[in-house]
């Protein structure tokens, strides 16, 4: 490849050629619009953290989701957000809890839309973990075993409410062959898990903490969430949620780890899916609302990004907003 025999310009500066030989295309089917259910409230709560997104009561999120489909993104994530919080996170797999009765309504009600669920106790904690507390080695922790057959716990009445989809994030150890297990003994065979497998302890989730109301009481998620110096760690994390029975791997977040997506994608060739996450959202929205930046072009231009890196799913909070475009 060497000019003037090539000219790399002569595909660029003619329009149809540049449209041809596009190598990536965002994809209305490849994306995930997460929503936040809030037990016991009327109507809608914006968030201020995140313009544009808000908590929905059960009523208001049939309503959302129906847009939702209506632009044509498949599949939604819940996050629910309970009225009452224990040091157990016990709501969290009640079979009539804030997020199981919203797969049922959502199932009931809105036709053509599938419902994955993020499975997790940190919207449930009144401690604001993402597991059980005891002491371990004479601290006071997250006990990973414990948690496990409450992730399950959790997974299965979600999936018995109707949920397409689990997805755990708590990055505990085991969680993903714990809730296969359980899943499959309760005659949930057919139902994939998405696993959060490559999880960073971020500073990019902090506005989904204000809209789930999980911030932890005490502490950081360093000891259950990836280190972000590390990307050898993040492929043996994949590697053994693959092992246990995870269907699609994630990673998360994704804007600083286009590099951990691709990773993944050359080394396992499974289903990658990437969480552009709410503080990446915030900072896009905030940039846009003072007129800094070109918002839907910057939206565009990070979407194809991780797509380009690898991701085959994008779970994100522009996911109908862009769904609404890609179908005009
Ligand atoms: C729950 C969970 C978190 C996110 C998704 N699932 C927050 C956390 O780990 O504290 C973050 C999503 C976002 O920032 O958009 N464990």
């Amino acid at each position: 490849m060497r000019f003037p025999e090539y000219r790399a310009r002569r595909l660029r500066d003619h329009a149809v050629w540049r449209e041809m030989t596009a190598e990536t295309t965002l994809e209305r089917r490849r994306l995930v619009q997460p929503l936040f259910v809030k037990e016991g409230l009327k109507g809608r709560k914006s968030i201020p953290s995140m313009p544009g997104q808000a908590q929905l009561g059960l009523k208001e999120l049939v309503a959302e989701a129906r847009r939702v489909r209506d632009a044509g993104v498949p599949a939604v994530l819940l996050f629910g957000i309970p009225l009452e919080k224990d040091e157990t996170g016990s709501s969290a797999s009640e079979v009539d809890g804030i997020v199981q009765q919203a797969v049922a309504a959502l199932k009931a009600k809105v036709e053509g839309l599938a419902v994955i669920v993020d499975v997790c106790l940190c919207e449930y904690t009144s401690h604001g973990h993402c597991g059980l507390l005891s002491e371990v080695g004479g601290r006071r922790t997250v006990d990973n075993d414990p948690t496990l057959g409450r992730l399950a716990a959790m997974a299965v009445t979600c999936a018995k409410a109707g949920a397409d989809m689990v997805a755990p994030s708590d990055m505990m150890d085991g969680r993903v062959a714990a809730i296969r297990e359980s899943l499959d003994r309760a005659g949930l065979k057919h139902v994939p898990i998405m696993s959060y497998a490559a999880k960073y302890a971020s500073s990019f989730y902090g506005p989904f903490r204000d809209a789930a109301e999980s911030p932890p009481k005490f502490g950081d998620r360093r000891g259950y969430q990836m280190d972000l110096r590390n990307s050898d760690e993040a492929l043996r994390e994949v590697a053994a949620d693959l092992e246990e029975g995870a269907d699609i791997v994630m990673v998360k977040p994704a804007l600083a780890y286009g590099d951990i997506i691709r990773r993944v994608k050359d080394a396992f060739r499974v289903p990658v899916a990437a969480y552009n996450v709410s503080g990446e959202y915030a900072m896009v929205e905030a940039a846009a609302a003072k007129g800094w930046i070109d918002r839907e072009g910057v939206i565009r231009e990070i979407l194809t990004g991780l797509a380009r890196a690898g991701a085959d799913i994008l779970v994100t909070y522009w996911a109908t907003e862009v769904a609404q475009r890609l179908k005009a």
